[in-house]
């Protein structure tokens, strides 16, 4: 008998400490303090605020000019800005990019044609850039990482033929060393890309070398800007003991990563605040959210960290939109139009079709989502995350996309993808339609209010006189 009541008394108290807690005035019940268990949650996966890296404002300026300027590409038709806009919060509002001797911008963009009249799109959704500052993993197939010792890697393999070479990205064996981040030395690459910034090889003397001749097309790049009297004075500001025949494009890159620094880093989300200590920025749905979130929908498996990302690769079963990245792909898999993710950037069978998990700061602005933008809600997305494997084999391309970009979708390459999928990486979570509202409660409160602010940076004109808007 004694011994019951104990057992009883145990469980009536546990009950009373894990369930609610009672507010002695008003005598209501309030759930148990949902704070300091999120806490425990935030704290198991070492989410800590995020800290902004100091930049010099001289550097952020130049870096400003040039992410505008349409000198840095081949044909002087394109920036940086044309597909990481402001106004889209940093990306460009369309599935799949459209580079180089495209017109218009956003939605309204119209690709070019190839040779053979089709659209040209570059294979991939253009990544947002805010909090990239202390990123190690870039680019969707991690195609450029920063290893420990601050060098720069790129994964060897590619075709064959590239594979000989041992790599098929510069970063790791001609990029500068000296360069002041991992953000840094990807600035290097959109403007050796043919599609996105260089151009075709008879429209330009950027162009016209070869595919890895990357310190021509950067020393090209530096003269053209340098050739200018008002980069020279913004670049002396910068570094005042270079002389300008001394500079590179690493000098250019540099100061474009401080620019996207100093704009992008946006740490007031009511997540932030939350984080920083005002324990009222959420709401109660958000905070269930969040505890979904890093509980048992599992998400913070993989969206971990002050980032909300491993920056490693997984394969989540999103069916394949676009060109695709082919060429990386040995030969005798492909018909040149799929995109195998780090599997395609390394050679590694066992990577096929994944990709690096995203960021999600300001997730629910930076749609159409996932590495070739197939979903064009947030909630879509979402139910993808919770059922990687259910939503691949249901997906259909025109209930999420306008017709022209649904007729990209790659259906052929779907049983290929599943059949790289790990169990590990693709569990299915099942959550009610009100927890799934509160998940979504939390990835909008992930939206910093300083989005509305970013037009401030976009400059009136650049040095060249090219046309700052598209
Ligand atoms: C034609 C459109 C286009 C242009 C122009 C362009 N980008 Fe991008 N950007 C993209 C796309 C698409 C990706 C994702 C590519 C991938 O992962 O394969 C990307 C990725 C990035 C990333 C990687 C972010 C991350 O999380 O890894 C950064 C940073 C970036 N771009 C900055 C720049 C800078 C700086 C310039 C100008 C020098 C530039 N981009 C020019 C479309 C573009
Ligand atoms: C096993 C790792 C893993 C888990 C678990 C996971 N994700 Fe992801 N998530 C990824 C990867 C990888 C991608 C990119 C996939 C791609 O584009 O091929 C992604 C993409 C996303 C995107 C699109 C982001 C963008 O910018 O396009 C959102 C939103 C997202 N995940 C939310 C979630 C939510 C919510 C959960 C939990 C229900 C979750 N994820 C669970 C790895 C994961």
């Amino acid at each position: 008998m004694k011994k019951i009541s104990i057992v009883a008394s145990i469980f009536i108290l546990a009950f009373i400490a894990s369930s609610c807690v009672t507010n002695e005035k008003t005598s209501t019940k309030i759930p148990v303090d949902t704070d300091a268990y999120l806490a425990d949650l935030l704290n198991e996966h070492n989410v800590t605020p995020i800290t902004k890296p100091k930049t010099d404002p001289a550097k952020v300026e130049l870096g400003r000019i040039l992410f505008w300027d349409k000198l840095l590409s081949g044909n002087k038709n394109i920036s940086c800005a044309t597909c990481h806009l402001p106004e889209a919060s940093t990306s460009d509002n369309v599935p799949v990019s459209v580079g180089q001797g495209g017109k218009g911008k956003m939605t309204k963009r119209v690709p070019p044609k190839d040779e053979h009249g089709k659209p040209v799109f570059i294979p991939r959704n253009s990544l947002d850039l805010f909090n990239r500052g202390d990123m190690v993993t870039f680019f969707w197939d991690g195609r450029l990482m920063v290893k420990k010792d601050g060098k720069f890697l790129a994964p060897v393999g590619g075709t064959p033929a590239r594979r000989e070479l041992k790599y098929i990205s510069p970063a790791g064996y001609v990029l500068p060393q000296d360069l002041d981040s991992g953000l840094a030395a990807q600035a290097m690459f959109p403007v050796t890309s043919v599609n996105e910034m260089r151009g075709n090889p008879h429209e330009n003397n950027v162009a016209a070398i070869k595919n890895w001749e990357w310190q021509k097309m950067w020393d090209g790049l530096i003269s053209r800007i340098v050739a200018i009297e008002e980069y020279r004075d913004l670049f002396k500001k910068v570094y005042p003991d270079i002389p300008a025949d001394k500079l590179t494009f690493g000098h250019a890159a540099n100061a474009i990563a401080a620019f996207e620094i100093e704009a992008f880093t946006l740490t007031d989300a009511p997540f932030d605040m939350y984080l920083q200590g005002d324990k009222n920025a959420l709401s109660k749905e958000a905070k269930q959210g969040a505890i979904l979130f890093y509980g048992k929908a599992g998400c913070a498996q993989c969206h971990t960290g002050s980032l909300m990302t491993n920056q490693v690769f997984h394969n989540r079963a999103v069916p394949q939109l676009g060109p695709g990245k082919g060429s990386n792909i040995p030969a005798g898999r492909s018909d040149g139009t799929w995109d195998a993710g780090r599997g395609g950037a390394t050679g590694i069978t066992p990577y096929f079709y994944s990709f690096r998990t995203p960021p999600l700061r300001n997730v629910a602005k930076t749609g159409p989502w996932m590495h070739d933008g197939l979903y064009s809600t947030l909630e879509a997305t979402v139910r993808h995350e919770l059922d990687p494997i259910g939503s691949a084999k249901n997906y259909d391309p025109y209930a999420h996309l306008t017709k022209d970009v649904a007729e990209l979708y790659r259906a052929k390459q779907m049983e290929d993808i599943l059949s790289f999928t790990k169990p590990e990486d693709t569990q299915k979570v099942t959550l009610s339609e009100g927890e799934l509202s509160n998940l979504l409660a939390f990835l909008e409160s992930l939206t910093s209010p300083s989005l509305d602010g970013l037009a401030k940076w976009v400059p009136k004109k650049v040095p060249s006189g090219l046309p700052v808007e598209d």
